[in-house]
């Protein structure tokens, strides 16, 4: 890449520019947004419970700072915030907010109690977001950055502040905005490529820009936070650190708006695996990262596409007879890193029916879950039922055990009885009890296949009045036995929900999935999101 400097000259570049790069000069700061942008992923709403989960995985992955959401959008983002901000020990809580004071009240409100709590603030600084979205000049657009940054800092020390649409702004306008920033009390001043279009190069020649021409940049530590719209946010991300950038803003598994945000694992990753090209350290465990990808895609319902560095299904995996010939030989020949880095455990095949509380305990633990007694007792329970049903149970399915009987807490909607008649010539139909809110209701219906069929009856029994979008079916492991897992993505009133569920038996995982969108529909109408606008 023709903009990014060598290494050596890099740091003679930031000890010359005397850039802040908050303590040690050889760490990049992990933001992790997936909590925030990523939740703007269509239909990647998550709940309380499932996001206080994450961000205690994401916590022992070793993020720096922590994104936990934006208080002024909805009530429930306002909640989920609060609650991680009282969890998290080690970890900074970031809240976002518009450049409005109410805004910065309201992520004060919800971050105060957080052992290291941080405002981020922001506002578009490109012309045309200036000129359409906001209606505002440059000076007003810097004094409301100025008169924000200001409140923030009244409120805390570590005050964030993003130029929006940064990388489509005018680079002299940018560095003026970020000095005013600085000079108001910014701990961090964010260059996005908020629409994904910037070429590395280019990029690292604009961070490279930034900090020659914004005097005060000693002050603070310089961050960048891009989007895949282009599929170069990793490149983009990387560029920057070569330029000098200090923190990153990054998601698990790239998930984002449109095309997604930068993934934290491909930055991670590469840092990890090129330091000789890159000698720039990070404070992640890495050993947490498959887990915590797998959690992140339990919890969204946000299938990682098999071909994903990193984290893919198929990242590890080497068909070609030649690739696994110098495998044997040695594993270095074909593979740049090692899955255990990860946490990818090659020992995949667990447990069985007469395996006991114990080894389920260790074993989960080993995939990043430490579980309570209660929590454990109810994973038990299930793994015994599935084990009586299937020989082997192995890490996916121990996953879904989990997601199903753990992380989805608070749910309206539950199966408790499901029959189907189906065949070559019956007229397909179910019927289907379940529990709404704790009271048994059940019913029955035709459809033109089973799966059909135990839909309308849910829909009858719930009133539910959602479209179905998107129904796909995988096997979770090999085997006839396999459990088989359903994804749906299910639209109602404008709203859009995923919902994920898994069975051996196919037409139970279909209920199963199309019940959990229905939840993810319920939590998505009891929190209505206020203002997401400009985002
Ligand atoms: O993409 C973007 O510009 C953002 C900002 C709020 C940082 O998400
Ligand atoms: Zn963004």
């Amino acid at each position: 890449m023709k903009g990014i400097i060598r290494v050596e000259q890099q740091f003679t570049y930031q000890a010359q520019k005397g850039i802040n790069t908050m303590s040690n000069p050889d760490v990049v700061k992990i933001f992790d947004t997936t909590l925030r942008d990523g939740e703007q992923s269509p239909g990647a709403s998550m709940n309380t419970g499932e996001k206080l989960r994450l961000a205690t995985q994401l916590e022992k992955l070793g993020v720096d700072v922590l994104e936990a959401g934006f208080p002024a959008a909805s009530d429930g983002d306002f909640e989920a915030v609060a609650k991680i901000a009282s969890k998290l020990e080690r970890t900074e809580t970031a809240a976002l907010a518009r450049t409005d004071k109410q805004d910065i009240d309201r992520a004060w409100q919800a971050v105060k109690t957080a052992a290291k709590p941080r405002i981020h603030t922001f506002i578009a600084t490109s012309d045309i977001h200036m000129d359409y979205k906001l209606k505002m000049t440059r000076r007003q657009v810097i004094e409301a950055a100025v008169e924000a940054v200001r409140h923030a800092k009244a409120l805390t020390d570590n005050v964030e502040f993003s130029a929006e649409d940064g990388s489509r702004s005018d680079p002299n306008f940018l560095c003026q905005v970020f000095e005013a920033a600085i000079e108001a009390g910014a701990t961090t001043v964010n260059l996005p490529d908020t629409v994904g279009y910037a070429i590395p190069d280019e990029f690292a020649e604009l961070v490279r820009y930034v900090m020659d021409h914004t005097p005060n940049i000693g002050r603070a530590v310089l961050s960048v936070h891009c989007h895949n719209d282009l599929g170069l946010a990793t490149a983009n991300t990387l560029a920057a650190i070569s330029a000098g950038a200090r923190q990153v803003e990054v998601t698990i598994n790239g998930i984002g708006e449109r095309a997604g945000n930068t993934s934290l694992e491909e930055v991670v990753m590469a840092l990890h695996t090129r330091s000789n090209h890159l000698p720039v350290a990070t404070n992640i465990n890495t050993e947490f990262i498959y887990p915590t990808s797998r959690l992140v895609s339990m919890i969204t319902g946000i299938i990682v596409q098999p071909n994903k560095a990193v984290v893919g299904a198929n990242a590890f995996a080497h068909e070609a007879g030649i690739h696994q010939d110098g495998m044997l030989k040695n594993p270095m020949t074909y593979e740049i890193m090692r899955p255990e880095t990860i946490g990818l455990s090659t020992n995949k095949l667990v447990l069985g029916k007469h395996s006991g509380r114990h080894a389920l305990r260790e074993h989960l633990a080993d995939m990043g879950y430490d579980l309570s007694e209660e929590e454990l007792a109810i994973v038990f329970k299930k793994f015994k039922a599935l084990a009586d049903r299937k020989k082997h149970v192995m890490d996916e399915d121990l996953e879904a055990i989990v997601n199903e009987g753990i992380l989805r807490t608070a749910d309206v909607f539950a199966l408790e009885y499901l029959h189907v008649s189906a065949g070559t010539t019956v007229l397909p139909m179910a019927s289907v009890k379940i529990s709404i809110s704790g009271r048994s209701v059940q019913g029955a219906a035709y459809g033109n296949g089973p799966i059909d069929a135990v839909y309308n009856t849910i829909k009858q029994l719930t009133g539910a009045d959602c479209q179905l979008l998107r129904f796909s079916i995988n096997a979770l492991t090999g085997g006839t036995d396999a459990q088989g897992e359903v994804t749906v993505r299910l639209r109602e009133n404008g709203l859009v929900s995923l919902g994920r569920g898994a069975d051996p038996d196919i037409i139970t995982a279909s209920a199963l999935a199309f019940i959990n969108g229905l939840n993810r529909l319920e939590y998505l109408k009891a929190n209505p999101v206020k203002a997401r606008q400009g985002l």
